[in-house]
């Protein structure tokens, strides 16, 4: 539906409203090795993005000739970055937020939700919700965002399906509503019944990578007896009656407030179940949606464009040694050459070379539209959280920072690295590469890491020595858990000494506990019940964080 004040007599609007539309947008949320990368190559086929299996993972090869600090990437087989993919899908317009593989690396996943419409959380068949998928359900949750669920490996024996949707209900209470259901697993997966269809599509084992043929018919036709054996079909009919007399409803009002996730089984690996995913995904997620700014909720369908930075990556191309800001369109017509405000700093900036970024490639973009993502070179300019903007001022609410787990002093042992060592610590804390804290006491001036993963850190020193010529020593803290102070330091001062707990300031100068173990936070929780501490950092706008 496009919103009333579109009419025909604006036709510009009328082209806005069309174009937002046609767009969706999800990002794929999973443990490593659940399959995400075989999912993501076969949408792009669907999507005619791609030509051939194998693709994503050559375009990573690729990846990892032509970037330099991603040396690392090469030596430990693992992938950091994370891009965005763009392709056309029937009359859809779909935007993949692709997010790095790496579990060191979810605070980029992170970032990259606060950017997505939708969310697909893919399950590992035999495997069912695993630890970094549960974390960031946790941040869907947060922003309400709809869920659909892709249970993948089903040529592969699995666990009862049945369990894996009671898991999901009485772990994440998430209400799960199966689309279609399985026939068989492993050796005797024989292909899924469509609920709302009764239409069986038959699963057949293709070669390795190719695309399966997807033979389709009634529930009730004879001749699928001869193709599929009676009691397996019986069981799985059986099973999708109780799931009827359980009585939930597909209410797609349920689904866009992340109440509800429907529920695909398949086989990314065989191709086997994509593309009805696919269909229905399209037909159920929702749209670009407003988002809320200092000013309220901004309509995506409107006259002045606007978005935010939600990612910031250095060096996707060495040979320019560039950085590039990841903006996410949220209202209006994005154009080449547009002239705009930056809301933090009041500047207008002219965005001459926009580009939009398909794996490693990039092309320069003419225009786009809301739920779209352009990058724009960022010499410096751009912080995360950042809010561009055309006409009356906009300011996104900003990306919360989430609570870190491992902390370690940064040491530059050599003094006439200086300059460089600053360059560097506030550029990658610009970046969102890694948090930087302070000790309360200022004698002691080196920044203290905080990542939510030892690569991470890794990473940084990594970077450090590569692109700011300067060699670093790092001393862990031996503390695991941070809770900022939720009152700031008159709050603190209240509670009077904390035993067992380290405080320490962040970037805003706001008071951070660090904690051995939640042990310790529970024993400060029980003896002062009333004193607010969050898991997650408080939102920052319109303040310039302190530099080393
Ligand atoms: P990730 O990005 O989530 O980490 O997972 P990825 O797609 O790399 O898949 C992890 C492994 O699981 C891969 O095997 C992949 O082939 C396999 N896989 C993915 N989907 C399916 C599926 O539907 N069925 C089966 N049986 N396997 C699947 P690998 O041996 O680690 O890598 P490769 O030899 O395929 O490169």
């Amino acid at each position: 539906m496009t919103s009333p004040s579109v009419s025909a007599e604006n036709p510009e609007l009328q082209a806005l409203a069309e174009a937002v539309d046609r767009r969706r947008n999800f990002a794929i949320i999973s443990h490593p090795d659940a399959g995400k990368t075989t999912l993501t190559e076969k949408l792009l086929l669907y999507g005619g993005a791609i030509q051939q299996a194998g693709a994503v993972k050559a375009r990573g090869e690729q990846r990892k000739v032509t970037s330099d600090w991603m040396e690392l990437e090469k030596q430990r087989g693992i992938s950091i970055t994370s891009t965005v993919l763009q392709f056309d899908y029937g009359t859809n317009t779909i935007n993949l937020l692709d997010t790095p593989g790496h579990q060191d690396f979810s605070e980029d996943t992170y970032r990259t939700l606060a950017a997505a419409d939708n969310a697909v959380m893919l399950e590992d068949a035999a495997k069912g919700l695993e630890p970094q998928t549960r974390k960031l359900f946790e941040v869907c949750r947060m922003r309400q965002i709809p869920i659909f669920t892709f249970i993948n490996k089903m040529d592969r024996p699995g666990r009862d399906p049945l369990s894996l949707l009671d898991e999901i209900e009485s772990e994440l209470g998430l209400t799960p509503w199966a689309v279609n259901w399985p026939i068989g697993s492993g050796e005797q997966f024989r292909g899924v019944i469509d609920r709302r269809t009764r239409r069986v599509i038959l699963f057949s084992r293709a070669e390795r990578g190719r695309q399966a043929e997807e033979l389709e018919m009634d529930a009730d036709d004879p001749r699928l007896l001869e193709m599929v054996e009676s009691d397996l079909l019986e069981l799985a009919l059986e099973e999708l009656d109780l799931l009827e007399a359980a009585g939930a409803e597909l209410d797609l009002e349920m689904v866009h407030a992340g109440e509800l996730t429907p529920v695909f089984f398949g086989s990314a690996m065989t191709n086997f179940g994509v593309r009805p995913f696919l269909d229905a995904f399209l037909e159920l997620a929702q749209k670009p949606m407003p988002r809320t700014s200092s000013a309220g909720e901004i309509e995506t369908i409107r006259p002045g464009f606007s978005g935010f930075v939600f990612k910031l990556q250095a060096n996707m191309d060495p040979r320019h040694r560039d950085r590039v800001a990841f903006v996410r369109v949220c209202s209006g017509k994005f154009e080449k050459d547009m002239a705009v405000q930056h809301a933090r700093t009041g500047k207008t900036i002219r965005l001459s070379r926009p580009q939009k970024l398909f794996g490693q490639d990039r092309e320069v973009v003419e225009d786009a539209y809301p739920g779209d993502v352009i990058g724009l070179n960022n010499p410096g300019m751009f912080a995360i959280g950042d809010t561009l903007y055309l006409g009356s001022k906009v300011e996104y609410e900003g990306i919360p920072c989430f609570s870190p787990e491992i902390f370690s002093w940064l040491r530059n042992p050599n003094p006439s690295a200086f300059k460089n060592f600053r360059k560097g610590v506030n550029e990658l804390r610009e970046e969102g590469a890694v948090q930087i804290l302070y000790d309360t006491d200022e004698s002691k001036r080196d920044p203290i890491l905080a990542a939510v993963g030892q690569l991470q850190l890794e990473v940084v020193q990594h970077r450090l020595e590569n692109e700011y010529g300067v060699a670093t020593r790092l001393e862990p803290l031996g503390y695991q858990v941070a809770r900022w102070v939720t009152g700031g330091w008159q709050e603190l001062e209240k509670v009077g000494r904390i035993f067992n707990c380290k405080t320490v300031r962040d970037a805003w100068n706001r008071p951070v506990l660090l904690f051995k173990n939640e042990w310790n936070l529970n024993q400060l929780r029980e003896e002062h019940p009333d004193f607010a501490l969050s898991a997650v950092a408080p939102v920052v706008s319109g303040v310039e964080p302190i530099s080393l």
